[in-house]
């Protein structure tokens, strides 16, 4: 490395991540540098597509370069992502899933099946691979909320290969029942099948693998966090106490089955439900809160029509509400990831 390069490494060595606390450097985050006359250029290494603090990233590079190394009067900077790696996802699937995120709620109707959508979407629509599991085995909601009816998925090699639609790979068993033949299964064909959502679909290499379970603490969530290692869950919940009631039921749900809580998401917020309930109950709990998402008609339309308003509606107040979001929550992933022992950041990876 030139002299002029090493001084561009030595400065950007004081550049602090602003989630993770370390510099970026030794983070492994800085590649491909050059120096061309006054010039520096080089490429970050995020840890996702969706980060929400790339000015953050400009900024602090621009002042600890600018005028302060060898003449440098330009930084110019090149995006690249690399979600880290939950290693204990490998070996247990053929294709590795880099993380599991699962979505959850204490009552039904809160709008699981919406953030889940919207944040696989928003995901997807950044640049990470993702894929979501419909969990809700009896009640499937995902294919109509990503406008898809009933459908087989192709079977190739023994594998179902899932639908794609807007970049996310997508499995349900709404893809293999009606409305009017209802799915009937007792507990553990519903572990049975939960499994095989994992094992028996040709997914791919994925950064995002995100699960949108049924309401409450019954066997889904017990099925799912016994059978895989999850990287973190998200509560979902309405403002109003009955529903913050049974958002700390699956909060502790999850303590107990040692799935990291990644935060809590306050859903249908506004004059009707109120606002703020989510929040304080993430306060109270010591529980991240992510974001509050407000009540609104093209919401549900979104939902109704399979046009996810993260989408069709980026710039609506609910559309812009999700998207942040999904950058809130892959945010925290990183954090929750790299603070784990059991993970490969990206200097390994490489
Ligand atoms: N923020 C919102 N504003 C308006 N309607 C919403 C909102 N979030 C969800 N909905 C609607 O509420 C209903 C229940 O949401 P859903 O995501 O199916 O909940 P769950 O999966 O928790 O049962 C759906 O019709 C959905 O479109
Ligand atoms: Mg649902």
């Amino acid at each position: 490395m030139s002299n002029k390069n090493e001084h561009v490494m030595q400065a950007l060595s004081t550049v602090i991540e602003p989630e993770l606390h370390k510099d970026i450097v030794s983070l492994n985050m800085v590649k491909d540098l050059t120096v061309d006359g006054d010039t520096a250029e080089f490429t970050i290494v995020l840890t996702t597509p969706a980060c929400p603090l790339k000015d953050v990233f400009i900024e602090r590079c621009n002042d600890a370069l600018i005028g302060k190394v060898d003449g440098i009067q330009n930084v110019k900077i090149k995006w690249d992502a690399q979600v880290p790696t939950d290693n204990r996802i490998h070996g247990r699937l053929d294709v590795p899933m880099n993380s599991i995120i699962a979505v959850s709620s204490g009552k039904g109707g809160v709008g699981k099946s919406t953030v889940a959508t919207n944040l696989a979407v928003s995901l997807a629509d950044a640049g990470a691979k993702v894929g979501l599991i419909d969990a809700d085995i009896l009640n499937p909601n995902i294919p109509q909320m990503f406008g898809l009816g009933a459908g087989r998925p192709k079977v190739i090699n023994n594998k179902m290969q899932p639908l794609e639609v807007y970049g996310v790979k997508l499995i349900s068993t709404g893809f293999l029942s009606s409305p009017d033949k209802p799915m009937i299964m007792r507990g553990p064909m519903l572990h049975g099948a939960i499994r095989q959502f994992f094992t028996d679909v040709e997914w791919g290499r994925l950064d995002y693998m995100i699960v949108d379970l049924p309401p409450g603490t019954g066997d889904a969530p017990l099925s799912l966090a016994q059978s895989f290692p999850l990287t973190g869950s998200i509560i979902v919940t309405q403002p109003q106490g009955v529903a913050i009631s049974d958002a700390i039921r699956a909060a502790a749900m999850f303590d107990q089955l040692k799935v990291p809580v990644l935060g809590v998401v306050e859903n249908m917020a506004g004059d009707f439900f109120g606002s703020g309930g989510g929040e304080k109950l993430a306060q109270e709990r010591d529980i991240p809160f992510l974001g509050r998402v407000p009540l609104a008609a093209n919401v549900r339309e979104g939902g109704d029509y399979g046009r996810p308003v993260s989408i069709h509606s980026a710039d609506t107040e609910s559309g812009q509400a999700f998207r942040t979001l999904a950058e809130t929550v892959a945010a925290r992933i990183s954090v929750v990831m790299l603070q784990s022992s059991d993970v490969i950041p990206i200097d390994i990876i490489g």
